[in-house]
């Protein structure tokens, strides 16, 4: 089979398509063909090194969507010709998705339901997980509240205001102006330039006074604007930053109003199954689209890495083998 492949850790150049074998299942994995392989920032992490250890060769990719083409002997629940998508491979403990078949654990992996477009459903994973996990498990968001996903046009963000808005929260986000109709189009109550000056004050206007649940996937900018506008009680979840030194200017902002602050990882995620079973009805029934920005073939990874890191876009970028 074709697959991508790097050999030493570095940046998006090292990644080759090379021909390798096709993978056996383990006893509680299934093989699949490939449909769809998400782009995602972490699997550059993983390619440059700055991510726990994996062994090398590798092959990148953590988000996948594809047809069963063997179960192992353990396996119940599923049958070749079934189709799924999963998340959490393409990590130290399992080869990845940018090849034309991958294994997956069970336990990381659901059926997509009939009608639900496999190049969306591989886009998924990690993008709607981690919304998910942050706005559901994480924000308990409740249908009267205000939530602010910064960056709203993002893999993460787009996925985030729509979950938001699925539980009939009050959704404001931030976007390039681009986006901002596009936004609106997912359920977005408020669309703010995130470059705008009084950009606080503007989300205190919109919010009677303060959110109830902000996703931050930036906490090097964020954390003090984050206490700034938040509601007393207000729940906050970070999800990233672009250097790892956030802090507060002024902590009395988020003691006075209780602020409750979660950090998390999508790969903690106690089972993957959980919030995959959810997005998949989200899909389903129209509550959710994953907006495709571009696809790549196999030979393209490496633009495509490039590009998750260094473009604008819309929604997510995808392999498709
Ligand atoms: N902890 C976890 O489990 C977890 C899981 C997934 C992702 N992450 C992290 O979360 C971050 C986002 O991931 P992603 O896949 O959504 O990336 P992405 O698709 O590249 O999205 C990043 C978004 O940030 C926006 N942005 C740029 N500058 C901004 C600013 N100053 N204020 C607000 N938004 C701004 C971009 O908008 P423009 O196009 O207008 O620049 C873009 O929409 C990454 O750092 C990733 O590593 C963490």
């Amino acid at each position: 089979m074709r697959a991508v492949q790097l050999e030493t850790h570095g940046g998006p150049d090292v990644l080759e398509v090379v021909d390798a074998d096709r993978p056996d299942p383990g006893s509680d994995e299934l093989l699949l063909e490939v449909a769809a392989a998400g782009i995602n920032p972490v699997d550059t992490y993983f390619r440059d090194g700055s991510y726990e250890p994996v062994s090398l060769p590798f092959t990148p990719g953590v988000d996948v969507s594809g047809t069963v083409v063997e179960t192992g002997d353990a396996v119940e629940g599923f049958e070749p010709g079934d189709r799924v998508f999963g998340t959490g491979i393409g990590n130290a403990t399992a080869q990845g998705s940018y090849a034309e078949y991958a294994t997956i654990p069970t336990d990381r992996v659901v059926h997509l339901p009939d009608g639900v477009d496999a190049t969306q459903a591989g886009a998924a994973g990690v993008a709607t997980v981690t919304a998910w996990r942050a706005l559901i498990d994480h924000a308990a968001l409740d249908p009267a509240d205000y939530c602010l996903v910064h960056g709203g046009s993002g893999g993460v963000g787009h996925a985030a205001v729509q979950i938001a808005a699925a539980v009939s929260a009050r959704v404001l986000t931030t976007a390039s102006p681009d986006y901002h109709d596009a936004l609106a189009d997912l359920g977005a109550e408020t669309v703010l330039d995130y470059g705008r000056e009084d950009l606080a004050d503007a989300v205190l206007e919109a919010s009677d006074g303060g959110v109830d649940a902000i996703l931050d996937h930036r906490l090097d900018d964020y954390l003090q604007f984050d206490a700034d506008v938040a509601a007393t009680g207000a729940r906050v979840v970070g999800i990233g930053e672009n250097s790892p030194d956030p802090g507060f200017t002024n902590d009395g902002a988020a003691r006075s109003k209780d602020v409750n602050y979660q950090f998390m990882s999508m790969f903690n995620t106690p089972d993957l199954r959980v919030p995959l079973r959810g997005v998949a009805h989200l899909l389903e029934t129209d509550n959710l689209s994953i907006e495709i920005a571009e696809t790549y073939g196999l030979e393209e990874a490496g633009e495509a890495q490039r590009a998750v890191m260094e473009d604008s876009v819309f929604g997510k970028l995808v392999i498709e083998p």
